[in-house]
């Protein structure tokens, strides 16, 4: 068997492009343009790349994006500052956070400062706790992401073994609520569960999400399975990688995503979606 690929980066295109026009109505009805806080605190090289990519998806659909790039040394007091500003803010619909802070900043403290109608991330424990209560309103990104993806494809997930490597607040668990609100059965796994390899040989869907490069193999992997991975590893060689060793596990998966061009477009999109929503009149 060869996979057939999941374009992340062909849907994300085409949302972008839905999502731009949702933004143009907008404006044909004389309201503003959606605007979105970007904060980074510090210079990741890996988090000003994810923070660009953001800002220029912005651009292209006409979100306004504000950039608060915040020093390394920024205290907790300063950013919840900021935050406390934004949440007030009428022109600021969506606050983003980027992750990881640095270690003088408690990331859980800051999350929850930012109003839950504007956390465009879906990280506050209000709309994790939404999700888990099958009524969403802000989803996290990534699994939001990789829910559209799945449905594009026409994946009927109803039933089906799901197994999620990596418990992550940012994608493990919220994929794991968005899965089993799906109807999947479900196994998370981390870096202590046992026998992993034999637990995803009885999975239908396998979703990795644990930052090691290349560690799913094909022989790990049920005949016809969808696979879908969230790495993103630079090797030493300079090649970026997956968590999924690509050529032998698509010999033996239905449906695969590339990395690049499969998750990460996605995860951009969603962050567009949730914009988006948060700038449209609330119901709750
Ligand atoms: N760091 C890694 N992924 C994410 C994400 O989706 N959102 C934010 N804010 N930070 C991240």
């Amino acid at each position: 068997m060869t996979a057939k690929l999941l374009d992340g980066k062909a849907l994300a295109n085409h949302i972008r492009q839905t999502i731009q026009q949702q933004v143009q109505a907008r404006l044909a009805q004389g309201l503003r343009a959606p605007g979105l806080a970007v904060v980074l605190v510090g210079e990741n090289p890996a988090s000003q790349v994810y923070v660009r990519h953001k800002r220029n998806a912005c651009a292209e659909v006409g979100i306004v994006s504000k950039a608060y790039n915040l020093p390394l040394d920024t205290s907790q007091m300063q950013l919840l500052d900021l935050l406390d500003q934004l949440n007030e803010d009428p022109e600021i619909d969506g606050i983003l956070v980027q992750l990881p802070l640095p270690a003088q900043i408690d990331t859980e403290t800051v999350i929850e400062r930012i109003v839950p109608h504007k956390d465009v991330d879906g990280f506050h424990p209000y709309n994790v706790g939404r999700l888990v209560l099958r009524m969403p309103l802000l989803r996290s990104c990534t699994p939001k992401g990789i829910m559209t993806l799945l449905a594009h494809a026409n994946l009927s997930l109803e039933g089906q073994d799901a197994i999620i490597i990596g418990q992550s607040n940012i994608v493990g668990r919220p994929m794991a609520l968005e899965l089993l609100a799906a109807r999947c059965t479900i196994t998370v796994c981390h870096s202590r569960t046992r026998e992993l390899a034999a637990k995803v040989r009885n999975a239908d869907l396998v979703v990795v999400a644990i930052g090691k490069p290349q560690l799913v193999t094909g022989d790990w992997i049920k005949p016809g399975a969808v696979v879908i991975d969230v790495g993103m590893n630079r090797l030493d060689n300079g090649r970026l990688v997956g968590d999924v060793d690509f050529d032998s596990v698509s010999k033996h998966a239905s449906w695969i995503t590339p990395v690049p061009g499969g998750v990460g477009p996605m995860t951009v999109a969603s962050l567009l979606e949730n914009t988006l929503q948060a700038a449209q009149p609330r119901t709750i």
